[in-house]
């Protein structure tokens, strides 16, 4: 048979493309291999100073709707898409000593980690850094497809989260994955509405034309088509497509149909008849924007890494949330690696609202937040053994004792324990934090184990002598830990 280009779809919304199917396809047959293998990127999402960030995100919102909290209940923070759980671990970790430490400590808070593929919900279940988490009710998990269902069946407790049923707040955590879930294409031309129809052609021949290997090979081409409002017939999702008709002039931009449509079944798990304080926040990251002049020149390429990624239209999750009385917060500048964002619900307007969400917004986030912290890191990857230890030391305290960095930063660790006494207050500064990173690191058996370096650091402490082989955790505003060592999970 002869090579051909076959067409494998025409003229098609790109919403309902059959991207999409491949899409699903190639996490459901992955499951772990797809982090494993170092597929799918994720250490820029999933890294402790993120989770940390997050954990106090989180405990601002709870703290602005503390006074509507049923103590009977669990408040549950959900995390939409949370592939391998090496964020949720981070998340879990950061959260609970942040919470022990407040004045909200022993409220009932359960973490959900859903995703679509249930093999990544085994994974949770069998992880052994996962355990203490369920068995103490603190973490549960679903199998919970964002582009469809409107209830959650917890797989550890038995409960479901169903429509009206929580009066508590609910939290959402999203990242990288609103840029993989659907969304359309639109243009503007010279004033005018267009949307962009996507057509895929492969070259022949193929076994299966379900196959998610396809992604690699297909090309995508978009033919714009005159829209018409109304375009989806849902009064806000057409609000805000006027937005960007009104606006005029020249651009694309993608609609977040999927998340949107994710987002109001989400909040339909919350007991109508509660109050006006705030009862729905949502923090998500992912490459994508929030302004509108960004946001118009978002074209529609895949960026393919086994699955693929578009970027997030955050002003239009903004305009919707505010549609409905909501706040979103970003932050003032444009941000170099990924997006964050946090959108709460219900928050009138005023000083006054949501101010304490807002404020850990601004002083975990927005300013010498995760992206700046990741700016940072890529200068200094590949020049760790340029820094004196006290600078390692202090680069690895303000990522909250991140793995990764922690690893770079081991020549010059090894040359400061080798040059000074293992009774030195330098050398246990350094075990310190190899105790901490070493409990936080959450290991999930991938290619280039991290918990491999920290092992072998580890084992060449013991080969140096007894007085490396217990390190303690001193002074730390999570002395509380527990130092466990990472169990290696084997593929
Ligand atoms: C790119 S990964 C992101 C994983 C993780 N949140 C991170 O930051 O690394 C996208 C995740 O979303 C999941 N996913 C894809 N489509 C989904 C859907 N329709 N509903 C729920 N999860 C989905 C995938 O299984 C995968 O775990």
């Amino acid at each position: 048979m002869s090579d051909e280009t076959i067409a494998l779809e025409e003229g098609q919304r790109l919403s309902r493309s059959r991207l999409w199917d491949w899409q699903r396809r190639y996490f459901m047959s992955q499951g772990a291999a797809a982090w494993q293998s170092g597929t799918v990127p994720h250490y820029v999402t999933s890294n402790t100073f993120m989770a940390d960030a997050y954990a106090q995100t989180v405990l601002g919102f709870l703290r602005d709707s503390a006074a509507q909290i049923d103590r009977g209940q669990p408040v549950y923070l959900i995390e939409l898409g949370a592939g391998i759980g090496r964020f949720g671990f981070h998340f879990l970790v950061c959260f609970f000593e942040r919470l022990a430490q407040s004045p909200l400590a022993g409220l009932a808070v359960t973490y959900v980690l859903s995703d679509l593929a249930p093999a990544n919900v085994d994974f949770y279940l069998s992880h052994p850094q996962l355990r203490p988490y369920f068995d103490a009710g603190r973490l549960d998990c679903a199998v919970f497809d964002a582009t469809r269902d409107s209830e959650l069946a917890l797989r550890k407790s038995g409960v479901t989260l169903s429509p009206a049923g929580l009066r508590n707040p609910l939290v959402i955590l999203a990242n990288y994955f609103f840029d993989g879930v659907p969304a359309d294409a639109f243009s503007l031309v010279e004033d005018r509405l267009y949307e962009e129809l996507v057509s895929l052609r492969v070259l022949g021949p193929i076994a299966d034309r379900d196959d998610p290997a396809l992604l690699q090979h297909v090309e995508l081409d978009h033919a714009s088509r005159p829209a018409a409002l109304p375009y989806y017939g849902d009064a806000q999702w057409d609000r805000i497509l006027d937005v960007y008709a009104q606006r005029g002039g020249k651009g694309r931009f993608l609609f977040p149909c999927a998340a949107l449509a994710c987002l109001a079944r989400l909040r339909a798990l919350l007991d109508p008849n509660r109050g006006t304080a705030p009862s729905f926040l949502l923090l998500s990251a992912d490459k994508g924007a929030h302004a509108l002049s960004d946001v118009l020149g978002q074209g529609a390429s895949l960026t393919v890494h086994g699955s693929f990624s578009l970027l997030v239209n955050y002003h239009a999750i903004a305009e919707w949330v505010r549609g409905l009385g909501g706040l979103s917060l970003h932050t003032d500048h444009r941000q170099g690696s990924l997006s964050l964002n946090a959108f709460v619900l219900p928050a009138q307007l005023g000083d006054g609202a949501a101010v304490e969400t807002r404020r850990a917004f601004a002083d975990a986030i927005a300013c010498g937040g995760p992206d700046d912290l990741f700016l940072v890191k890529k200068a200094l990857d590949y020049r760790y053994e340029t820094l004196t230890v006290e600078q390692a030391l202090a680069l690895i305290r303000i990522t909250a004792y991140d793995a990764k960095i922690f690893c770079g930063c081991i020549p010059v660790l090894r040359e400061a324990l080798l040059r000074n006494a293992a009774s030195s207050p330098l050398s246990a500064d350094i075990l310190s934090a190899l105790a901490l990173v070493r409990a936080r690191f959450f290991s999930i058996g991938e290619a280039d184990e991290l918990g491999a370096d920290l092992a072998d650091f580890f084992a060449s402490l013991d080969q140096a002598g007894s007085a490396y082989a217990q390190p303690a955790v001193r002074g730390h505003r999570f002395a509380t830990l527990r130092i466990l060592p990472a169990p290696l999970i084997q593929r």
